[in-house]
């Protein structure tokens, strides 16, 4: 209401509301390596495309005269009451976009008590983020996403950090064993670059940092040799908000040689998900399903929730749109939570999710921009936005909460055009 109430009194906002907008403005506030690490795809960017496709194709038909004078936006998820069916995708090396990072994006999710997961690529530190958020909101939501390590004492010391810091589930992003074809950062040659600027999570880890000991001296350096390495470690390092900062140049060369060396097991099987799941307590939510087979396959190995994902578009050149992939994995785990992600844009597209089964959506692109624009405001905006917005979709197209939508009181229909 307030949001319409300005737009009204003609005053222009800072962030756009319109996406295309916000990425073009967003694009003009960052440098060009940033913009190409955060608007970027896998390969030719089919599968980018195909995502948004797979949302235009549906077309909402709006029911009227059903009183939605009174409405209500919210969710359970995970034994918690949420305002907006909105989780915010863990974003890495968020320091490309914004000086403040991964905590300026903790601020402004804790304001509004939706859940923030911290990436495994982050540039701050979960205990970091998870104190700014406290300082906010007493017991902000918070997830912690994981890349699963080569190394096994490395994982159990980050699930446990994730749990001494407050973190309700824990995430294992499936769809990056390996890192997609990103032709846009190849060619501007700035991968190692953006490492060192993700691996926060790993430098303020005392298993990681023990073993950096370890590390000899011509260690571990797949492709990159060590000149190139010093020479980006000390561009990165350069860089004001810079995590890399805080070390010294060997400790830094080190820790991303070792990094680089540990990361991913990409020999993960479905098996190893026992082993987690006798480490944590909290619930574990698989990200990247995009098979009825494997959703299934998740409910029989135990797992708490999944969030249909294409990674938007940066793993799987070609592969399968997530909207696409949502109804079957529904069906597949008819008692899970289902969180859908890639290409959320707006309130038109969160409520053709919901109405497709999602339990919540996934907000990724979208707040990394609101971020670049304007900090912990810009990433406020940016979700305060998509709120009105898909709350006046929802009231328009005749629903007055979630659980209406998701009941299929208005229907999609395949647009023939
Ligand atoms: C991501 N994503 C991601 N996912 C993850 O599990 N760990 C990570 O560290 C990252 N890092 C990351 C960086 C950038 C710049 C982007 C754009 C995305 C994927 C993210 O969580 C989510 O799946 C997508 O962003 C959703 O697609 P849209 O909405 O951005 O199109």
């Amino acid at each position: 209401q307030a949001i319409y109430s300005a737009g009204m009194s003609g005053s222009r906002p800072t962030v756009p509301t319109d996406y295309a907008a916000l990425e073009a403005a967003a694009e003009k506030a960052m440098s060009e390596e940033a913009y190409a690490y955060i608007a970027g795809g896998a390969g030719r960017e089919s599968t980018m495309s195909a995502n948004r496709r797979a949302f235009e194709r549906w077309r909402i038909v709006p029911r009227m005269l059903r009183n939605v004078e009174e409405r209500d936006t919210s969710i359970e998820l995970f034994g918690r009451r949420l305002d907006t069916p909105f989780v915010l995708c863990p974003i890495g090396v968020l320091e490309m976009a914004h000086d403040e990072a991964d905590i300026a994006v903790a601020r402004a999710a804790a304001a509004r008590g939706t859940p923030m997961l911290f990436s495994n690529q982050a540039s701050r530190s979960m205990e970091e983020c998870a104190a700014a958020m406290q300082r906010v909101r007493n017991d902000a939501p918070r997830w912690f996403q994981l890349y699963w390590s080569k190394s096994d004492a490395l994982v159990e010391s980050l699930v446990s950090r994730a749990e001494a810091c407050g973190c309700e589930a824990i995430v294992v992003t499936l769809d990056t064993t390996l890192l997609g074809w990103r032709s846009r950062d190849l060619d501007l040659a700035h991968l190692p670059f953006l490492l060192g600027q993700g691996i926060a999570q790993y430098t303020s880890d005392p298993v990681f940092r023990a073993s950096l000991s370890e590390v000899p001296d011509d260690g571990p350096r797949p492709k990159i040799n060590t000149r190139t390495l010093r020479n980006v470690i000390a561009a990165a390092r350069h860089y004001p908000g810079s995590s890399l900062r805080a070390l010294t140049s060997g400790q830094a060369l080190a820790a991303v040689r070792q990094f680089i060396a540990t990361y991913s097991r990409p020999n993960i099987t479905w098996a190893d998900l026992a082993w987690l799941r006798e480490r944590t307590t909290r619930p574990i939510v698989l990200k990247g399903i995009l098979d009825g087979d494997d959703a299934r396959l998740a409910v029989e190995h135990g797992v708490d929730g999944l969030i249909v994902s294409n990674h938007g578009g940066r793993q799987v050149d070609g592969a399968r749109a997530s909207l696409d992939a949502l109804p079957e994995i529904v069906a597949a785990a008819p008692d899970l939570p289902v969180i859908l992600d890639s290409g959320i844009r707006g309130g038109a597209d969160v409520f053709k999710a919901l109405a497709l089964g999602a339990s919540a959506v996934g907000i990724g692109r979208p707040y990394a921009y609101g971020l670049a624009l304007d900090g912990e405001a810009g990433v406020g905006e940016v979700l305060d936005n998509l709120a009105a917005d898909f709350e006046l979709t929802m009231a328009l197209a005749g629903c007055s909460d979630i659980a209406t939508i998701r009941a299929g009181a208005t229907r999609l229909v395949r647009d023939e055009h």
